[in-house]
């Protein structure tokens, strides 16, 4: 069952959301060679509870952080730890906020220093995807639509679509229904309705799209070592279109 939301959870949603863009803005000035992922942990859990807000990845699942923090082959759910980051590598930042019982979910791939121009283009396309599914939706229109334009950006830059992991429904719950894949796929039949909240979120590969789950039982790497982009936001549908909950 999919829910729509009332304009007072929405709102919640949106101040959940505020703080996480303004989290991952903040991030952009503290991402640099040397610093580990221990550290960005420990400086969002305690932007988000400065903030009101709880960080929900800790604890759900077991997950041991507030962020995940998936450094170039790691595509999802790295587990912070003493790992300092480097000059070239990419790390994505996932997180989720919890404002009275309401959620948000967004991603961001940051460049440390400089990366090659391929990289680069990774990151671009993958952002890319994420607003070209974002730009069809509107009430009344299929989800499989948002997949198909996510889709095509990749195919457009050869890139490869992780199949294990998808996009979903959001709110008292991280993960609600729908999924949300990021390739066209019939499963769902499902037309998109104003209320809906969805947290879309291409994950892409420089390689081919395979992952192996690593020892630690979370953190998700290309099998081919390839680096993989990763950008979400939570969003909810409206008459005309969307808006973002987890940006401007
Ligand atoms: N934020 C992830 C998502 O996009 C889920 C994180 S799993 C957690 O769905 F365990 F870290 F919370
Ligand atoms: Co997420
Ligand atoms: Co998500």
């Amino acid at each position: 069952m999919v829910s729509t939301k009332t304009e007072e959870e929405l709102e919640l949603m949106a101040y959940a959301g505020k703080v996480l863009y303004d989290l991952l803005n903040y991030m952009e000035t503290v991402i640099k060679p040397g610093i580990s992922t221990k550290e960005l942990d420990s400086i969002a859990e305690r932007f988000i509870r400065d903030r009101g807000c709880y960080p929900s990845c800790k604890g759900y699942e077991g997950f041991p952080a507030s962020i995940c923090t998936s450094i170039n082959d790691e595509v999802v759910h790295g587990i912070p730890s003493k790992r300092k980051l480097k000059e070239g590598d990419i790390i994505t930042i996932d997180v989720v906020a919890t404002y009275k019982g309401y959620m948000a979910d967004t991603a961001r791939t940051y460049e440390v220093g400089k990366v090659t121009k391929e990289v680069a283009d990774l990151l671009k396309h993958t952002k890319e995807a994420l607003y070209k599914g974002l730009s069809v939706v509107k009430s009344g229109v299929k989800l499989n639509e948002v997949s198909k334009a996510i889709e095509s950006v990749a195919k457009e830059h050869n890139l490869g679509i992780v199949h294990e992991l998808t996009g979903h429904g959001i709110g008292k719950e991280m993960h609600e229904d729908p999924y949300v894949y990021n390739y066209s796929n019939n499963e769902s039949e499902l037309i998109l309705k104003t209320g809906m909240t969805l947290a879309i979120e291409p994950m892409f590969t420089l390689g081919k799209r395979y992952v192996w789950l690593l020892e630690d039982d979370w953190t998700i790497v290309t099998q081919d070592g390839s680096p993989a982009a990763h950008f979400e936001h939570t969003i909810v549908v409206t008459n005309n279109g969307y808006r973002i909950l987890t940006g401007e």
